[in-house]
């Protein structure tokens, strides 16, 4: 005698299990995880120094596209940070400086939520000047 199936659907429903569990861990999985840039992205180099002109341009940029969240010294104070849902961080710490300038470059290339990607809205020179002005804040 044939077995009889219960659940006629079960393969489906168990795949639709697996696969809404994954959707939902991967979720949480990037609110909770720390931002990591892949190694890949150390290797690309800066291809300016902190000279007084790139500084200034730098600061430029800085200023209109950052300063709102990371506040005028990096710490994450801007006037706009309030009102963001997670921490900006603070670019004084070693938590932050430690990190290549190809990681950054990557970072803020990419953005992650509240942060907005900038790599449509910036050249890729003024990523990187405002890489060099983030090593001004270094404590
Ligand atoms: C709307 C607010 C906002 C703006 C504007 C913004 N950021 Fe951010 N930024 C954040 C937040 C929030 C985080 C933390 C994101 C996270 O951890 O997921 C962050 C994280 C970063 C990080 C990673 C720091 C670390 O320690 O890993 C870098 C680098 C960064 N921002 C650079 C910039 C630069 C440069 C600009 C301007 C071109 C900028 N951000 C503009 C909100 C912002």
């Amino acid at each position: 005698m044939k077995k009889q199936n219960i659940f006629p659907h079960r393969k489906t429903m168990a795949l639709m299990l697996t696969i809404i569990s994954f959707i939902m861990l991967s979720a949480f999985h990037i609110q909770q995880q720390e931002w990591k840039a892949p190694a890949s992205a150390d290797a690309k180099k800066n291809p300016l120094t902190n000279d007084a002109t790139t500084i200034s341009a730098a600061k430029a940029v800085y200023v209109k596209e950052c300063q709102s969240c990371h506040g005028k010294k990096g710490k994450g104070d801007g006037p706009s940070a309030t009102d963001l849902d997670k921490p900006a961080g603070n670019f004084t710490t070693a938590k932050t400086q430690d990190q290549s300038d190809g990681a950054l470059f990557w970072k803020i290339s990419e953005g992650r939520k509240p942060m907005p990607s900038f790599k449509k809205k910036l050249t890729e020179l003024q990523i990187w000047q405002t890489v060099v002005y983030m090593r001004t804040f270094k404590q």
